[in-house]
């Protein structure tokens, strides 16, 4: 059997995992979501929740790859009788989470381009149209939408083709570093704007939101921790597999306790940037814009910049550049999720690596779901959805409000919670957290939280997740779900 090529350096694949984790959850995500659930109630939870659920979900799927060396399907194939079909949950689920993923990229792409024309005064640029009415053209321009959507479908698909550690891990090792400085550059502009504390204290200060009526009532515990766990599994990359192919290609020698703290920690950090960026800014330059949902990446930030003067158009090249960059980090990791067990497949059958063909296949079937999503530009253009005729205009429930919601309520409400909590399960009673111990205590290496591990895989993060999944099915389903 050939041998698989994997990462070059340990700074590769925490660069590489970090850029999975990084992408549009934690710099558009979270800090609308934050701010819409009690902000600093909400970060407590949030962390709590990354401390018993997220590190520890994460150091499994590292493990479970990185002790089967194959991706998600032939991982868990290998390790359950039990659970041996949960690999194929997570590769769907990749599936959908793509399909909206890339058409995000694409809009993405479309405002860097926005932002240059207005850089040079070009036709291509907002023309002195508000940020809304840009946005709203856009949605409803389907060609322009699938165009940018396809570029972004494209751009993955190269990188991935590329490999791990040809493909990946260089461009990762580049744009991770350079998505930092452009952050910190944003947050420094914004955070010397006159206003711009109201952000802060949006964020940071208990009640506030409330009382100062930009949003109307303190939402409840049991949302605010549904909300958080969501929103930390699909910031991290976990529950679906992804981190079972990054963690198939790292070497035995590498501390994967260490890792895993580190690709939290990191993740986490960044959300908070974003978070000290995007909303800080809202505050000071369009204090009446949406919060939450598109609008805030897309028209918010937007009219921010053009209310910034000649600098704007700088500030927004180099802004909705970084979110591409974040982007394409993660949907490189989306995509090889599903290539890897091809390419598993191939090399077992003697077949050879195949990598191109198969990154190619498969990037087709993405590129069609992508097509849907843009054509139907977050509902504006009236295209069918599945169950929606079923309900009146008005009481639309968000799993098929448009199609970009219907695939994100199958993929990140269901299969990704149920993949995470069917790992949890596997690992704690199934194979045991032994196999996390010897895994992670390859070469010498002393896995130090073992038993806070043990615990929490067996008992608390099982509970947690099948709280989590009822909150997400509930939030999705509304009144459909009791
Ligand atoms: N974590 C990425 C984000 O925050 C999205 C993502 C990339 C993802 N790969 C994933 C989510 C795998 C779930 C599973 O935007």
């Amino acid at each position: 059997m050939e041998e698989r090529k994997g990462f070059g350096s340990n700074f590769g694949f925490l660069m590489a995992a970090v850029g999975s984790a990084v992408g549009l959850g934690n710099i558009w995500g979270f800090p609308n979501k934050m701010g819409a659930n009690g902000g600093f109630t909400f970060l407590i939870i949030y962390l709590i929740l990354a401390a018993i659920c997220g590190f520890i979900v994460m150091l499994g799927e590292l493990a479970i790859g990185r002790k089967t060396g194959a991706g998600a399907i032939k991982a868990y194939k290998v390790l359950s009788k039990k659970f041996k079909w949960v690999g194929w949950l997570g590769v769907a689920s990749a599936f959908f989470i793509l399909s909206f993923y890339c058409a995000l990229g694409g809009y993405c792409i479309k405002y860097v381009v926005l932002n240059f024309g207005n850089l040079i005064n070009a036709g291509f640029g907002s023309n002195g149209l508000s940020g809304a009415d840009v946005f709203g053209g856009f949605m409803t321009n389907q060609l322009e939408g699938v165009i940018f959507g396809l570029i972004f479908v494209a751009i993955t698909m190269i990188i991935v083709m590329g490999g791990v550690g040809g493909g990946i891990e260089k461009v990762c090792s580049v744009g991770m570093p350079a998505l930092f400085v452009m952050l910190v550059i944003c947050i420094v502009r914004v955070l010397t704007l006159e206003n711009a504390v109201d952000g802060l204290k949006y964020m940071f200060v208990p009640g506030w939101a409330v009382a100062n009526g930009v949003i109307e009532e303190a939402p409840n515990l049991f949302s605010v921790i549904s909300t958080a766990g969501g929103q930390m599994f699909f910031s991290l990359s976990i529950g679906m597999g992804a981190m079972i192919t990054y963690g198939s290609y790292l070497n035995k020698k590498e501390n994967l306790e260490k890792n895993a703290l580190i690709i939290v920690i990191m993740d986490t950090l960044i959300a908070l940037c974003a978070g000290l960026c995007v909303i800080p800014a809202r505050f000071a330059l369009d204090p009446t814009g949406k919060l939450g949902g598109p609008s805030l990446l897309f028209v918010t930030m937007q009219n921010v910049f053009d209310r910034m003067g000649s600098v704007g158009p700088i500030f927004g090249i180099i802004f909705y550049l970084l979110v591409v960059f974040a982007a394409i980090s993660s949907s490189i990791s989306l995509l090889e999720t599903v290539v890897a067990h091809f390419v598993d497949k191939a090399q077992d059958e003697g077949k050879g690596d195949k990598r191109k063909s198969y990154s190619l296949i498969t990037t087709i079937f993405v590129a069609i779901l992508c097509v849907i999503v843009c054509l139907d530009g977050l509902g504006s253009n009236g295209v069918w959805v599945p169950f929606q005729h079923l309900f009146a205009p008005d009481a639309i429930p968000t799993f098929c409000d448009c199609w970009l919601d219907f695939f994100d309520c199958i993929s990140e409400g269901i299969m990704m919670p149920l993949g995470g909590l069917l790992m949890t399960l596997m690992l704690g009673w199934e194979t045991g957290p032994d196999l996390v111990k010897e895994e992670s205590e390859q070469e010498g290496n002393k896995m130090k939280s073992f038993g806070y591990f043990k615990f929490c895989v067996k008992f608390i993060t099982p509970l947690c997740m099948a709280l989590i999944l009822y909150g997400q099915l509930k939030d999705f389903f509304g009144g459909l779900f009791v």
